[in-house]
Formats: structure tokens, sequence, C-alpha cells
């Protein structure tokens, strides 16, 4: 499936009558309205596991957003580990986010332009071993405070929170943010416990996007997506 997915590429794939494009608007009318009539927004995606499918929810959403609503749209890569957008995309993997961490470059030296007028990607950038304390101190804010001045939208695509902090500290500079989970397959218990992660760090859980994988799907663009419930208490 994974070699399958490399071949072909996202902008051949995305098709805006898809069912998976009808639900990737459906879920944008739902977390809009975050910061009331604000026209900026963003969000961080994160998941209990590895695997789950954030990256390709993020790389769906944000094709519709810039598509549908044409807003100008930043998607960043924070998932050092195993970072997947630059080839989603196909975007040089460097500079991008380590180096803005670093404080080598500027956030603005790392935007790469995609095939997509207004659609960006800051990719992970050069890998390093062991990230997690680069996200710590006051460097992120510095970060989203300048690209949410030049994008209306912008999503992040992280690592899952139960085995890794750094999303868990990328959770307070975004106005909210979104659980993936794979249905059928994410444990309840697991599920609680990366959802109670996030709200002792303050996050603004959203709610829970639901990939269904029940089916084997050969291609790509058979990725089915359902559901989308408020966060209860
Ligand atoms: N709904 C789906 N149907 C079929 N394959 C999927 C679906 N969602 C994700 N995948 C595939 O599963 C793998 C993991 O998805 P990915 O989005 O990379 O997960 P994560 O970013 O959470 O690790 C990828 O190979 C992806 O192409
Ligand atoms: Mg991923």
């Amino acid at each position: 499936m994974m070699e399958e997915a490399r071949t072909q590429s996202i902008y051949d794939v995305f098709d805006q009558e898809s069912p998976i494009a009808t639900e990737m608007r459906r879920l944008y009318s739902n977390i809009r309205h975050v910061h009331g009539r604000s026209t900026k927004r963003s969000f961080l995606v994160t998941s209990a596991n590895r695997g789950e499918g954030k990256s390709t929810v993020v790389s769906h959403l944000a094709l519709t957003v810039a598509r549908f609503r044409g807003k100008k749209s930043l998607i960043v890569d924070a998932d050092l580990r195993r970072p997947r957008l630059h080839q989603i995309f196909g975007v040089e993997k460097e500079p991008g986010l380590l180096e803005c961490l670093e404080g080598s470059i500027d956030p603005l030296e790392a935007v790469k332009d995609t095939q997509i007028e207004n659609l960006k990607v800051i990719p992970a950038g050069r890998r390093v071993r062991s990230p997690a304390h680069l996200f710590e101190g006051d460097i992120m804010a510095e970060i989203f405070e300048k690209i949410k001045f030049y994008h209306d939208f912008v999503i992040v695509d992280s690592a899952p929170i139960i085995p890794v902090s750094d999303p868990m500290l990328i959770s307070s500079v975004v106005d909210g943010v979104l659980l993936v989970l794979l249905a059928g397959m994410t444990p309840r218990n697991v599920a609680l416990r990366a959802k109670n992660i996030l709200l002792d760090a303050n996050a603004n859980l959203l709610g829970v996007v639901v990939n269904n994988l029940s089916e084997v799907l050969p291609y790509y663009y058979d990725y089915k997506y359902y559901g989308y419930s408020e966060h209860e208490g």
C-alpha cells in the first residue's frame, strides 16, 4: 500500500468530487469556528500512536481548504521522527522546521511552494536524533506568530502523543487540536489516554477524526474517513 501511495502523486489522485473531499469539507466546517470570527486559524493533528492516518488527514484537509475555500494554507511537518509531507507534496525536505527551531533560519525561508498556488509546506528539515527539547521554550510560539501572520489556515502534522512529548508542546501554540483514531483499531483506553494527555496540557481538543481503514483499499484515493464527534467534557 505504501508503494502505491508513493508512485501516485497526491495531486493526481485528489478528486474534489470524491467522498473523502466531501468528508474533509464537512470536517473543516466543523472546526472553522474555533476562534469565533477570526479569519486566521491553526490546528494540530495528532493521534495516540503511529500509523493512524495523521499525515493522510493533514494532506487531504489542507488540499481541500486550499482548493475549496481559497485560503492561504500552510502545512507544517512537525513529525521530525517520521516526516512524510515532503514526499506527499514533492518538496525539498530541508531546510524545514528543525532549522527554524534551531534558530538558524527565518520560518518564512523554510516555506516551500506546492503545485497548488495557495498551498505551501514547511517540511521537517534535517534529521536529528532527539528533537524533543527543541520544542520547549518560546521558539514555537515565535514561529507560529510569524507564519500565522502570512497564512489563513495553518495545519500541523505531528508525532503520536503517547510515545512522544512534542505534540503536547505544540498544542499550546495552535487554536485547536484534532485527534485521529483508527476505526476499530485504537483501543478505547489508549484513545482516552491520548485525550487526557492533551487535556492535561490544556490543549483545545476540538474532536476526533475517525479514519476508517476497515476495507482493504488498493488506491490512495480510496481512503475513507467518516465521523467527527464533539469532544465531551
Ligand atoms: N483510510 C485509509 N485507507 C487506506 N490506507 C490508509 C488510510 N489512512 C492511512 N492509510 C495509509 O496508512 C499508512 C499510515 O498513514 P499515515 O497517514 O502516514 O499515518 P500517520 O501519519 O498517523 O503515521 C500510510 O501508508 C497511509 O497511506
Ligand atoms: Mg505521519
